[in-house]
């Protein structure tokens, strides 16, 4: 899909605009002031360059108006983690609390930065396609938003509205359909019951809706696709701009833990990252839920200082120097993250 992304019709106001601009956004030449006045002009040029001003003028000049109109995005897909909470009130719990349950938020600003210097460089706004380039990890769900939707969610990028963000996110039914599934372009039903929801318990008790093993998401494949990832050279925003958003699949495959090292090491990404403890899949009166081990949805990271301070253990060592009033330090860092530390 190469056509540019419609927007609502703008309410630019002329004036001093672009000194409001965001950073890193240059003013341009006045024939995209022109552009931006007449409608007339915006429909005849459409598709150009003219494009990407009647884009770019109300994101930066009309911040209050933007604010005011936009609302918050939501999931395009009835059921949503919302929807998993009355039965599932721990993973819901655990999983708000992840990084996974913030995942536009958290990149804002990278996206902000991507998005407007792709835009100035191309002269035009982006497609669907460049934007799900981000979102395919950082939101996969928006695969079925409406090219409106995808349009207000630029500009509320653009003008740092993060609250009105925080509903979009990698969440269950992102994890438990599309990646689990293996066809993560099948737009889930509306409906709980005609849902499946890959997991791994082999014998769940009847549930509201379908439920399927999945041997996958109890390895490290399972998080390969979106762990595992460098900017490709056509998305680049400087040359020397890579987007490393996330390389611990790599890592961790050529790492202590991964494939490569014997078989008694081998520690797949759940084994830290979702630690299992005794509990309960599901909270249901009507039916009697076995005791089971349960996976945490925390994903712990290197935002939690607990995860960190065990991430490398330092020792330090000290014996009497060859000269006199000397001594010799040794200090050894051991690397307990089943990759790099920091990771980028
Ligand atoms: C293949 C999946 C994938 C794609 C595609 C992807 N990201 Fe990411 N991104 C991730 C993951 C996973 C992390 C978290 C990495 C970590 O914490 O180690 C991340 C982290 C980030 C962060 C840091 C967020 C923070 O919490 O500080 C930014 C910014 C970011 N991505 C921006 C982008 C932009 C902009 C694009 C599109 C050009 C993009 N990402 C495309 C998977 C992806
Ligand atoms: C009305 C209650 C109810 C709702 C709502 C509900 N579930 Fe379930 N779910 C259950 C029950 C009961 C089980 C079986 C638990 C067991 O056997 O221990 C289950 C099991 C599961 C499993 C495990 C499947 C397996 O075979 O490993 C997954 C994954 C799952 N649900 C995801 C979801 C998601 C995602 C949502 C929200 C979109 C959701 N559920 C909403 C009741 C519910
Ligand atoms: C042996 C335990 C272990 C294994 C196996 C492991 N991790 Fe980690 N991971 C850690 C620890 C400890 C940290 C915190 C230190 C850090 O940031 O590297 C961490 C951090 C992370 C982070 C945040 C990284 C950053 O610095 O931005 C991500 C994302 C992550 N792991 C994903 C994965 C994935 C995906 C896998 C499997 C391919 C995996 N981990 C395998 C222990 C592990
Ligand atoms: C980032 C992906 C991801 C997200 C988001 C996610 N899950 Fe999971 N979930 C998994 C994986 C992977 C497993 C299997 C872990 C294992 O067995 O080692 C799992 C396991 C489960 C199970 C099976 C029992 C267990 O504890 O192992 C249930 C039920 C479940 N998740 C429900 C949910 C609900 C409800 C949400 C949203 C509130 C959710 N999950 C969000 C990846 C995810
Ligand atoms: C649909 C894509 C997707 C899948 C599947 C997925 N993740 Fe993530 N994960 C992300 C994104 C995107 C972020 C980054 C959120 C941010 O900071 O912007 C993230 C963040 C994390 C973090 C938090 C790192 C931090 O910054 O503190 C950990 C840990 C993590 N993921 C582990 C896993 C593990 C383990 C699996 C597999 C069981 C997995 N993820 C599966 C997309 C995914």
């Amino acid at each position: 899909m190469d056509a540019p992304l419609r927007l609502p019709a703008t309410q630019g106001t002329a004036g001093a605009c672009w000194a409001a601009g965001a950073p890193g956004v240059r003013p341009r030449g006045s024939h995209f002031l022109k552009a931006r006045r007449s409608k007339k002009a915006m429909i005849l040029n459409k598709g150009t360059v003219y494009v990407a001003a009647v884009v770019l003028v109300p994101l930066i000049c009309n911040r209050a108006w933007a604010q005011g109109k936009l609302g918050t995005m939501a999931s395009p897909l009835k059921l949503t983690a919302g929807e998993c909470k009355t039965c599932h009130p721990r993973y819901y719990q655990e999983w708000k609390q992840s990084y996974h349950a913030r995942s536009v938020v958290a990149m804002q600003t990278g996206f902000k930065k991507y998005i407007i210097t792709q835009e100035l460089a191309k002269r035009r706004v982006l497609n669907r396609d460049e934007l799900m380039g981000c979102l395919g990890c950082h939101a996969p769900v928006m695969r079925f938003a409406a090219d409106e939707d995808l349009a207000r969610l630029v500009q509320l990028v653009e003008t740092d509205q993060r609250d009105a963000l925080a509903g979009l996110n990698v969440d269950c039914v992102a994890c438990h359909t599309l990646v689990a599934s293996n066809h993560p372009e099948a737009k889930s039903a509306g409906k709980l019951g005609r849902q499946v929801y890959y997991g791994t318990i082999k014998n769940p008790v009847s549930a509201p809706h379908g439920t399927q093993y999945a041997a996958k998401m109890e390895k490290s494949e399972f998080c390969k696709p979106c762990h595992s990832y460098v900017t490709p050279a056509d998305m680049k925003v400087d040359a020397d701009w890579d987007i490393v958003c996330a390389l611990t699949y790599d890592a961790w495959a050529a790492g202590p833990y991964g494939p490569k090292a014997k078989k008694a090491h081998l520690r797949e990404c759940q084994s830290c990252h979702m630690e299992k403890k005794d509990g309960k899949a599901a909270e249901v009166a009507s039916a009697t839920i076995p005791m089971r081990k349960v996976s945490s949805h925390l994903f712990p990271g290197w935002h939690d200082a607990a995860v960190l301070q065990r991430a490398v253990e330092i020792y330090v060592s000290s014996k009497r120097g060859t000269k006199i009033g000397t001594a010799e330090l040794t200090v050894t860092i051991d690397n307990k993250a089943g990759h790099r530390f920091p990771d980028t």
